[in-house]
């Protein structure tokens, strides 16, 4: 029996490296004023069906319950956020800023970077129509990506206007019904072959592939950038109109993270969707957010050796050399516990080097030897990194408030 294809199972390696960047995420997010909510996992399927688009309604993984409910595991955290705001929207000051970090589910086809599960770090403001918010998102995102030691060189924020190409639309006759077809287009162009992107294109085909090569005008991302400049954070931006999202609801600046060498897949995804709240739940906010995914973050920071190897599971170690002295040492154990240490020992008699072998293998930050000093009150503390050992005596152990 093996989990499903897509989906992972979290062996304690693997969880100590999900929650260091699990940690990492709440951090950064909590110091920009984030605060975290959550909410269901299942959902009921019109949520998604009515406004995210066609490409991620294809990735549903629905079904209809036991109460003859159609329903679906999250794809995306966007909606449930949105229906939660509108609810209780008056019981909050805007704008509201909160963070989650939700596992979402989408039946796709298993590759490098994508699963068929996978964690988000989202990050969302609601209540403000000003550039500022656009500008605080973003260099929230550049900020998280560089908590993990990741720079300029390593990772860039691609952004655009998707208004900037909805104006386009308009003015170049195409009916309203069209537009979200063309935007997958240009979405999925660097992605496609050219000329699949031009014949979904059509005659707009060569405007269009001339705005990708020249740039198009937008005061919205001037403000932007220049705001990001005033923040020092300038090099980890790049304007590029080919990118629009393939979500359906995005309505103004729009950004993707993607590494500089173009080897992975989007590290994260977002923008502003001013119409969601409206269009859903009828309560008229502005809105922008992004989703930041720990598949292709993890692949990333691997590649330039940034994720931890050994996570530090233990404090102290405690060895136990021989059983006469095994009634003190859990004496101590209990003691160093009651301070918040993090401590293991054998639980059987065992040799010393297997012993300081389960230490290394935990990760255990000092090794703590009772032996026959223990007689006089005396125990050796081994600092793992260093090898350096001394002597502590077994009162001081007991007085002072943390050891
Ligand atoms: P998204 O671009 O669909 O946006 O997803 C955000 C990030 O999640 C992607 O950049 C990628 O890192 C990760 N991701 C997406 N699909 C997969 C997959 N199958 N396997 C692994 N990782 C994946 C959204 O979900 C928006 N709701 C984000 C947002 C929040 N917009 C506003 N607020």
């Amino acid at each position: 029996m093996q989990a499903l294809n897509g989906f992972r199972d979290f062996y304690p390696e693997a969880f100590a490296q999900r929650a260091f960047l699990f940690e990492t995420w709440r951090r950064v997010a909590s110091g920009y004023g984030f605060v975290e909510y959550d909410g269901p996992p299942l959902e009921s399927l019109d949520l998604f069906t009515k406004k995210s688009g066609e490409e991620i309604v294809g990735q549903l993984y629905n079904f209809v319950d036991k109460g003859d409910r159609p329903v679906t595991l999250r794809p995306e955290m966007t909606p449930t956020f949105a229906r939660m705001v509108a609810a209780r929207h008056r019981d909050y000051k805007k704008p509201l800023k909160w963070m989650a970090v939700p596992q979402v589910f989408r039946y796709e086809r298993p590759q490098k970077g994508r699963l068929r599960e996978h964690y988000q770090l989202n990050c969302d403001i609601v209540g403000e129509e000003s550039l500022s918010a656009d500008v605080e998102l973003i260099a929230c995102l550049v900020d998280v990506l560089r908590a993990f030691g990741l720079t300029s060189k390593d990772f860039v924020i691609r952004m655009s206007d998707r208004q900037f190409w909805i104006d386009f639309l308009k003015e170049n006759g195409v009916p309203e019904s069209e537009w979200y077809l063309k935007l997958q287009a240009i979405d999925k162009s660097e992605r496609e072959k050219p000329e699949v992107t031009r014949e979904k294109l059509g005659p707009l085909a060569e405007k269009i592939e001339k705005i990708f090569a020249e740039g198009g005008s937008s005061e919205r991302i001037s403000t932007v950038v220049n705001g990001l400049k005033a923040m020092g954070l300038e090099d980890y931006v790049q304007v590029d109109f080919r990118i629009v999202r393939g979500l359906a609801y995005y309505t103004g600046i729009v950004f993707e993270a993607f590494d500089r060498s173009g080897e992975f897949r989007a590290i994260a995804g977002g923008g502003r969707y001013d119409s969601l709240l409206k269009n859903l739940c009828q309560v008229d906010l502005p809105a922008l957010g992004f989703g930041l995914g720990d598949v292709v973050l993890a692949e990333l920071l691997k590649s330039k050796g940034l994720l931890p190897e050994v996570a530090r599971q233990l404090d102290y170690y405690v060895a136990i050399p021989e059983e006469s002295f095994r009634e003190q040492a859990l004496g101590l154990i209990h003691q160093l516990r009651d301070k918040g240490n993090r401590v293991d020992y054998s639980l059987v008699s065992q040799k010393m080097g297997k012993q300081f072998e389960s230490a290394e293998s935990r990760g255990a930050e000092k090794i703590m030897i009772v032996d026959a000093l223990i007689l006089q009150g005396i125990v050796s503390v081994k600092t793992v990194a260093t090898r350096e050992q001394v002597q502590v005596s077994i009162l001081d152990i007991q007085n002072s408030a943390a050891i």
